[in-house]
């Protein structure tokens, strides 16, 4: 096995990805990074300069001041700072300042744990592991939901789901790098099962691969 080992997970909002990836980097003792977190930093600090969410020029200077060692998730959770997380996401050269930080982050050993959209088909894509987590849009709607009401924030169930919808449409159909499987990525569907489930799935699947290398 190499020194360095790089889990990249991918798929839409709310597919258990984050908290599965949080898991593994534990177990494996990896460094983990929410990729999703670096462009709602950026978004979050257009929302400070009151920037219009249509100017890349802008976003670009956000973009080079963000520090992916202190992401605060609780502030950037927030619900719409996802939503303009996902405009600014289309900005190509936003794209590239920040997947270069991912890279670097990604690179020192001993290796780290990435989830997000693009992460095994363009930010690490000589991952060793590659998992693309997916789930039917009403469950991940449901988890949402109550993800949004456990933090004491109003949330409505239809709302949620029309909202993930219209993301998953942007993430997916976007030109600069969207959303899809890697060619070698090893598919978990997560809408019948917990993460307990999910999480014994993916260690199988890792260990199966380390033990190969
Ligand atoms: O996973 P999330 O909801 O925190 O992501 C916020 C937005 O960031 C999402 O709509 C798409 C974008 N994103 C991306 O384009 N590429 C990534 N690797 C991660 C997130």
């Amino acid at each position: 096995m190499s020194e360095q080992l790089i889990i990249a997970i991918d798929g839409p909002a709310a597919s258990g990805k984050g908290t599965l990836a949080r898991r593994l980097a534990a177990h494996y003792r990896l460094r983990h990074l929410d990729t999703g977190l670096s462009y709602r930093a950026v978004a979050a600090e257009m929302i400070a300069r009151g920037l219009p969410f249509d100017d890349e020029a802008g976003a670009l200077e956000c973009a080079r001041t963000i520090d992916l060692g202190d992401l605060d998730r609780e502030t950037l959770s927030r619900h719409e700072i996802g939503e303009a997380a996902s405009r600014v996401a289309i900005m190509p050269e936003v794209r590239r300042a920040v997947v270069e930080l991912q890279q670097a982050f990604a690179e020192k050993p001993p290796g780290a744990v990435l989830d997000g959209r693009d992460i095994g088909t363009v930010v690490c894509p000589d991952a060793a592991v590659k998992l693309y987590v997916s789930a039917a849009p009403e469950e991940r709607a449901r988890r949402r939901t109550e993800e949004i009401l456990s933090r004491g924030e109003a949330a409505d169930f239809q709302a949620v789901l029309e909202d993930l919808k219209r993301r998953d449409e942007r993430d997916l159909n976007r030109t600069e790098s969207p959303l899809r499987v890697a060619d070698d990525a090893h598919i978990l569907d997560t809408t019948d099962i917990g993460i307990d489930a999910a999480f014994q799935a993916a260690r199988e699947i890792i260990d199966t691969i380390v033990d190969r290398s």
